[in-house]
């Protein structure tokens, strides 16, 4: 077993881009029949840091083990597993919208595929941050921020760029083209939940 990592520099909508960067190397691993998981938390961040040689105004959000999963789970991980209700997922009616965040979006929607795949990323403690509202060729996505930020910025943020990466690839798969801005189309959202970014087709 080895570990993966990255650094990054603390510029603005860093944690996006890293969650969406990271997730693609682990899928890719995934393909190739290697197992990951993220890790916040449970990890001896110091030595972590060290052996990255982190500088001033760069972080280390996650790393991640890299080996061949074992056949069987241990009590532990099974335990915790449990706990945070790992293997499931929220409902997409309560996660994806149509024109604002009163209605659900129909499961015959032209994002509802990219978006179903969004809602199976994997995310700290299984909270499932995202968010988003489709609005024509239009998808806006959100953060629905239930954890502090940490000196390492808003963990919940990488979530969120790890569920654009499942989005994202969906489309290219579909063969839908597009581009993501930064238009926040000033939608009410419920309490503790920001705008992140837009994607519209071409
Ligand atoms: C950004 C991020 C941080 C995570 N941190 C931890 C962690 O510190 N410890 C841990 O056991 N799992 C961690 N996880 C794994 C999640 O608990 C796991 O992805 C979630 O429960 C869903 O399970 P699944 O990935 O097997 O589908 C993290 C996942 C993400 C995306």
């Amino acid at each position: 077993m080895g570990y993966l990592a990255a650094k990054v520099g603390k510029v603005p909508n860093f944690e996006i881009a890293y969650g969406y960067s990271f997730e693609k190397v682990c899928l890719y691993a995934q393909s190739r029949g290697i197992g990951t998981v993220m890790l916040a938390a449970s990890l001896s961040r110091a030595a972590f840091e060290k052996a990255m040689a982190l500088k001033d105004g760069e972080v280390m959000p996650v790393a991640s083990p890299v080996g061949y999963p074992a056949e069987k789970k241990s009590i532990r991980e099974s335990l915790m597993r449990k706990g945070l209700k790992a293997d499931d997922r929220k409902p997409f009616d309560q996660l994806f919208f149509e024109g604002d965040f009163s209605q659900p979006l129909p499961q015959a929607d032209p994002y509802a595929k990219a978006l179903e795949m969004a809602r199976w990323a994997p995310s700290a403690g299984n909270a499932q941050p995202w968010r988003a509202v489709v609005d024509g060729d239009s998808v806006h996505f959100y953060e629905a921020k239930s954890m502090k930020d940490s000196p390492l910025g808003d963990i919940q943020k990488v979530d969120v760029g790890i569920a654009l990466a499942h989005f994202d690839m969906t489309l290219e798969e579909e063969g839908v083209k597009g581009t993501y801005g930064f238009s926040d189309p000033g939608i009410p959202a419920p309490e503790n939940t920001h705008y992140i970014v837009t994607f519209r087709r071409a």
